[in-house]
């Protein structure tokens, strides 16, 4: 049975209520097919790329996805090349999991959340990231080893049993989210993960810092850049991903790649909060991208962690271009 390849992680500042924006603002060039490649090199969950690979697949040649996360590399590899040793090792990790008793609220142990903690534990002190030092550039097919495919399955495990799906380290890049209450999470998706292994085919992935994966992009190329958030001011940050931060300076200098990126004729797509929401003077983005396009879209999602300033905010889309409509 096939079916539309979604996001497998939960991951913060995921795109799916964006998509029909984002639809909406994509250049004239890509409808008309005089664009040939796409490139998202923060891609995160992949919502917004899951959803492009689905809607152009036939209208686009090449696609390009990347992050700084390296747990993100290895599972979109790990699913392309190895999908079936992967749901091997999920559905060893289901079968120890789901029988367990459900966590209650307020349980503070128990024997699902042991096993969560044993698992985590392996996550954090696995030294697997020593290979990634090894590799010479081409043999990333061969070296995707069984260590890959096990940590590939507990990024999944994890991110579908700790608390509310998130992906949070910490300043030494530990893994450190609690367990979550959920009663039976879809722990392997089997369905999801062979539609995905599918999509990946032909798709170029690889890991590290969005300057260092632009080099393919030309005039017939889209870039759509999801930075982590600039944190509205007063709210907290879920900028965690990884270790680094990205604050200001990291947000002009990422403004700098995409008017280098305009100068060689690309076509460039930039979301993200609109600090408008918290105080009408903050003009960081109007100032930063202001030779470019910026609209103010409607995002359904919480300002606070608490979630009551759900459902009115505004997020800003910058384009280097006049869009569709
Ligand atoms: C807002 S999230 C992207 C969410 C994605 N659009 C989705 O729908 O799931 C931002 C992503 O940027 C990545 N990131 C942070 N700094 C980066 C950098 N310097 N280069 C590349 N990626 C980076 C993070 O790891 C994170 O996955």
């Amino acid at each position: 049975m096939s079916s539309s390849p979604r996001p497998v992680l939960k991951w913060a500042g995921g795109k799916r209520q964006l998509l029909d924006v984002i639809d909406a603002n994509l250049p004239a060039e890509l409808i008309s097919g005089d664009i040939a490649t796409y490139v998202e090199p923060m891609v995160g969950g992949g919502a917004v790329f899951f959803h492009m690979k689905q809607r152009y697949g036939k209208t686009l040649a090449n696609y390009y996805i990347s992050d700084y996360n390296w747990d993100l590399f290895v599972l979109y590899r790990v699913i392309k090349t190895r999908v079936g040793a992967l749901i091997e090792e999920l559905q060893t990790l289901a079968d120890e999991y789901l029988p367990l008793p459900p966590t209650q609220q307020g349980d503070k142990e128990g024997e699902r959340i042991s096993m969560y903690k044993r698992i985590r534990e392996e996550y954090n002190e696995d030294a697997w990231d020593e290979d990634r030092y090894l590799r010479n550039g081409t043999s990333f097919r061969r070296r995707m080893t069984d260590r890959w495919v096990r940590r590939a399955a507990m990024t999944v495990f994890l991110n579908r049993t700790c608390f509310n799906g998130l992906y949070r380290v910490n300043s030494s890049g530990k893994f450190n989210v609690p367990h979550g209450r959920y009663a039976k999470p879809d722990i392997v998706a089997e369905d999801n993960l062979r539609a995905v292994s599918r999509i990946l085919r032909d798709v170029k992935i690889s890991v590290g810092s969005y300057e260092d994966n632009l080099e393919m992009a030309d005039e017939k190329t889209l870039v759509y850049f999801d930075p982590p958030y600039r944190p509205l001011p007063g709210t907290p940050s879920f900028t965690d991903y990884h270790k680094a931060t990205f604050g200001d300076a990291e947000q002009e200098t990422l403004a700098g790649a995409f008017r280098e990126l305009h100068q060689r004729g690309a076509k460039v797509m930039l979301s993200n909060s609109d600090p408008k929401n918290t105080d009408d003077n903050d003009e960081f983005f109007d100032e930063l991208y202001s030779e470019f396009n910026i609209r103010r879209v409607l995002a359904n999602r919480a300002i606070n962690s608490d979630g009551a300033g759900r459902g009115t905010i505004t997020e800003i889309l910058v384009t280097n271009y006049g869009g569709q409509t």
